[in-house]
């Protein structure tokens, strides 16, 4: 009798601990010991407060870490004006040597190893690549020919996902360059 006592009292006690919060009905099975984190003052995901403000925009001048910025998008002028080139005239064989690959691996079947226009590809395309030797992309500042890689052009589509880094974008755009003076002087 004494021991039943005891198990009814320790059950009670057990029961007024774990503070069953029944009113959800019975498939509700969560038990909260601290009601603090259920009756908080909150909004939920899809409620507004009392401005209206519902989803909540980021800060301004916040960015997501992992995403790439591109400030010329759909602006190739301002590219050309503003983008500058932070390898401008290295042509270490390092940087070259990356331009290289970089070239050999999404450039050259179409604008050819000189860069004239004479790839593989471009014999059966109607529209042929124009040559990277002539004055038209001679005069393109570095900023535009970065601008053309990561973007596109008419035809020619965006190069960005096959060509990844910023470093490999402008070892690319100063091989180019290389290209362009190697002929000229030849
Ligand atoms: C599938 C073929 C193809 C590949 C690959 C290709 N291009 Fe092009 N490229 C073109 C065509 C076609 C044009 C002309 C686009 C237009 O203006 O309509 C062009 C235009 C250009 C121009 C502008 C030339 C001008 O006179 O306006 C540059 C610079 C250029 N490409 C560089 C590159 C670089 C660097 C790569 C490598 C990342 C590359 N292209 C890969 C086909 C290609």
């Amino acid at each position: 009798m004494k021991n039943n006592l005891k198990i009814f009292c320790m059950s009670f006690v057990a029961l007024f601990l774990t503070n069953c919060t029944c009113s959800g009905g019975k498939n509700r099975t969560d038990f909260e010991i601290f009601h603090d984190m259920i009756k908080q003052q909150n909004i939920k995901a899809q409620e507004g407060d009392e401005k209206g403000t519902f989803m909540r925009l980021p800060p301004e001048n916040t960015r997501a870490q992992n995403r790439e910025y591109y400030p010329y998008k759909g602006d190739p002028e301002g590219a050309e004006e503003n983008l500058k080139n932070p390898f401008q005239g290295q042509f270490s064989p390092e940087l070259i040597g990356i331009g290289k690959r970089q070239y050999e691996r999404a450039c050259i079947y179409c604008h050819g190893a000189t860069g004239a226009g004479e790839g593989a590809v471009a014999a059966k395309m109607t529209v042929k690549p124009p040559s990277l030797l002539a004055d038209k992309a001679i005069n393109y500042s570095d900023g535009r020919l970065y601008h053309i890689i990561h973007e596109g052009q008419g035809l020619m589509g965006s190069y960005r996902r096959q060509v990844r880094s910023e470093k490999e974008r402008w070892a690319l755009v100063n091989y180019v360059r290389m290209l362009q003076k190697r002929t000229v002087r030849e």
